[in-house]
């Protein structure tokens, strides 16, 4: 499968590769290592997924151009990605003697490439570093486009950089292991990217994960369809990095990867308060929904878009009712980190691969949904 570049004007700052298992990753690591004889690198790996980081060192070769200095385990929770768990990774990579030819490889979920991406750009000024994601999330969003950072006070990914991995390593091999609600959490984000840019992948990965829903045996059936997932991931990041090739910043295209977020922080803010368990991914297919039945009624949309969708995600296991009144979500939506002014920038779907931008107050959208 072929890779892809991320691009930043002529240059080509990061690619994504593509394997069926983390044997893969030995060959990549290697051609990191340049001119050098040796390249150090140091392992940054979740917990959940040692399994997979010990797999990659195992399938090193002995004696070649890359050394493991060390390994870093962490527990990715949303408490613990904090600016002080960057600072404990510092002290480790600093008393481990990490100088600034260091390379930091990270292996697991976007909590893991978050903070790893973040500690290996402020640390001796920047280190080179890539990623193993190990989480769908990670694979088609987290570790694709360059954002790092950590949560700060009550904000979530308040602090940080964007700076570009050397690479992505994107394998289905590590999905196998993942809990089910984590799998749907990048599902959710899977099928917002082919509502961004279809090419005629929205019909393939809801059948895929239709099938998902209904096999008992999850694990096996991730595993008997490597392939057709392979191909799903690789249509999903080759959208992603083509947004953040033509707008790293976020001035203009990449808001568009704010489709259903609008609402789903709304509704995540709400749960937070009243106790409730909804992760991220069920409530971005909630806020699809709402986004969807938001644009069929301002004419975006054509009548019956949103229910179709609705179906479409209720069959791969996601809900799609909000379980709050519509009122509820107002201020924390006009709150938006990415609001301006008290304007809020609503991504809006009309289509498989046709998204808006609408610019209101959250009340009038609350209207309109009403
Ligand atoms: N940088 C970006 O552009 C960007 C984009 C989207 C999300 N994010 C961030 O990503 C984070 C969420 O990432 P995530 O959903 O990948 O989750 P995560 O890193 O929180 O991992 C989810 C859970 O799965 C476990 N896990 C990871 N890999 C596993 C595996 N292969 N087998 C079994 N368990 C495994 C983890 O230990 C964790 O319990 C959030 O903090 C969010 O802010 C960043």
């Amino acid at each position: 499968m072929e890779d892809i570049l991320i691009r930043k004007g002529d240059e080509v700052p990061g690619r994504i590769v593509f394997g069926q298992d983390t044997a893969g990753v030995a060959p990549v690591l290697e051609t990191c290592a340049g001119s050098r004889p040796v390249l150090h690198v140091y392992v940054v790996c979740d917990i959940n997924a040692a399994g997979y980081a010990d797999r990659i060192v195992s399938a090193l070769p002995a004696g070649g151009a890359v050394r493991i200095c060390g390994r870093y385990m962490l527990k990715a929770t949303e408490e613990d990605k904090t600016m002080g768990s960057v600072l404990s990774m510092s002290e480790w990579l600093l008393t481990s003697g990490a100088d600034r030819n260091a390379f930091i490889l990270a292996v697991g979920g976007g909590i893991t490439t978050d903070m790893a991406g973040f500690a290996a750009s402020i640390y001796k000024r920047g280190v080179k570093f890539a990623y193993v994601p190990t989480t769908l999330l990670s694979q088609v969003d987290a570790a694709i486009g360059g954002k790092t950072g950590v949560n700060y006070l009550s904000y979530k990914n308040m602090l940080g950089v964007i700076r570009q991995p050397e690479f992505t390593y994107i394998c289905p091999e590590v999905l196998e292991t993942l809990p089910v609600r984590d799998f749907l959490s990048g599902a959710a984000e899977m099928v917002k990217t082919f509502m961004i840019e279809d090419r005629g992948f929205m019909g393939k990965a809801m059948s895929f994960l239709s099938g998902l829903h209904e096999a008992e045996d999850k694990s096996g059936y991730l595993k008997d369809n490597r392939p057709e997932l392979l191909s799903l991931i690789h249509a999903a990041a080759s959208v992603k990095a083509g947004v953040v090739s033509r707008d790293q910043f976020e001035n203009g295209e990449r808001r568009k990867l704010n489709l259903g977020h609008t609402f789903a922080h709304a509704i995540e803010k709400n749960a937070r308060m009243a106790g409730d368990d909804i992760t991220h991914g069920e409530a971005v297919s909630i806020g699809m929904v709402m986004a969807a039945g938001l644009s069929e009624r301002l004419g975006l949309a054509p009548g019956g878009f949103a229910p179709e969708l609705a179906a479409g995600l209720r069959a791969a296991g996601l809900p799609v009712d909000c379980p709050y009144p519509v009122r509820d979500l107002i201020e924390a939506m006009s709150k938006d980190k990415k609001a301006e002014d008290g304007i809020v920038h609503f991504v809006l779907p009309a289509g498989p691969g046709d998204v808006r931008i609408v610019d209101m107050t959250a009340s009038r959208a609350g209207e309109i949904l009403a």
